[in-house]
């Protein structure tokens, strides 16, 4: 396997292994988890992905994610991003799977919103626009660590609100139903995640975040806007321009991605699987400590 860097500090290309290889050899799951701890984000290309060959490969990780209600695929390990409808043509601008498209590209991690929060994303692309469409990338350890100490040292110490209610509303009211908000309450987590292998701690955020624990409304959200701000700052992203057989997985808890425009008519199907982050990926360490805990 060779590494190819993307770009300085994160973001890099994995060579000369497959997803089938990761799902069926210890060493090269090792191999690649090992990139995956290192550089954020990793690029196949060129690779064979089916439904089942891209679930093995993710199940590497840790647990699937069961795609939930309200979502193309609800029940199922495969959150469906398509702008396709039932009769096959694509969806009107103002259709809910068109303004979804367009929730996901606000900058975000998956899942912030939910009770236990992702790993990793594993996104395949399986019909591919024209024009745009690409998803960006920025490393929140980067950002974290271009923070001056006392920064790092009181975000380490402070606890954001996440809710899907929240990302949505941004786009539409209501595009969020009652049934999702019913299902999805909001969740607080640290706003550093800190990386249990290698120690490095990345700024925890979301546009799914809306407020900072103890902090007043208002200057909670301009905290979390100025931080949003400097992590996307121009010339620190990664644009991944997709082609057939790619497949890109990131690390949920050190970047934030977003799906870029691509002109209405036309046609783009993703698939993606979604592995939620366990004990050992540092997750205990991320919600609010209890009243018990702190007895
Ligand atoms: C995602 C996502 C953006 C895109 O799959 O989680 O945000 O470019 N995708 O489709
Ligand atoms: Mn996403």
């Amino acid at each position: 396997m060779e590494i190819v860097p993307l770009r300085p500090g994160f973001g890099a290309e994995l060579r000369g292994v497959t997803l089938s290889d990761v799902a069926s050899d210890d060493d090269a799951y090792k191999a690649v988890r090992a990139a995956f701890e290192e550089y954020s984000v990793l690029v196949f290309r060129g690779q064979e992905v089916t439904d089942d060959i891209q679930l093995a490969f993710s199940r590497r990780f840790g647990p699937p994610e069961v795609t939930k209600v309200g979502s193309m695929g609800t029940g199922s390990h495969f959150v469906i991003l398509s702008t396709i409808g039932p009769d096959g043509k694509v969806v009107p601008a103002d259709h809910r799977q068109a303004m979804r498209a367009k929730a996901n590209q606000l900058w975000h991690t998956d899942s912030s919103f939910k009770r236990v929060p992702a790993l990793t994303s594993i996104l395949s692309a399986r019909t591919i626009p024209e024009h745009g469409g690409e998803t960006e990338f920025v490393s929140m350890r980067l950002a974290f660590e271009k923070l001056d100490e006392g920064m790092q040292k009181k975000l380490e110490n402070s606890f954001a609100w996440h809710s899907y209610a929240h990302s949505r509303g941004q786009i539409a009211p209501g595009l969020a139903t009652p049934e999702e908000q019913a299902a999805l309450p909001p969740v607080c987590w640290r706003m550093v995640w800190k990386n249990p292998v290698n120690g490095r701690g990345a700024v925890y955020l979301a546009s799914h975040a809306y407020a900072v624990e103890g902090m007043d409304a208002a200057a909670g959200k301009k905290l979390i806007d100025e931080l949003t701000a400097a992590a996307t700052a121009p010339g620190t992203s990664y644009l991944h321009q997709w082609k057939q057989g790619d497949v890109v997985m990131w690390d949920n808890r050190a970047t934030m991605h977003r799906g870029r425009p691509w002109p209405a008519h036309e046609a783009r199907l993703m698939i993606r699987t979604t592995i939620s982050a366990t004990e050992a990926d540092g997750v205990a360490n991320m919600g609010l400590p209890s009243p018990q805990a702190a007895e």
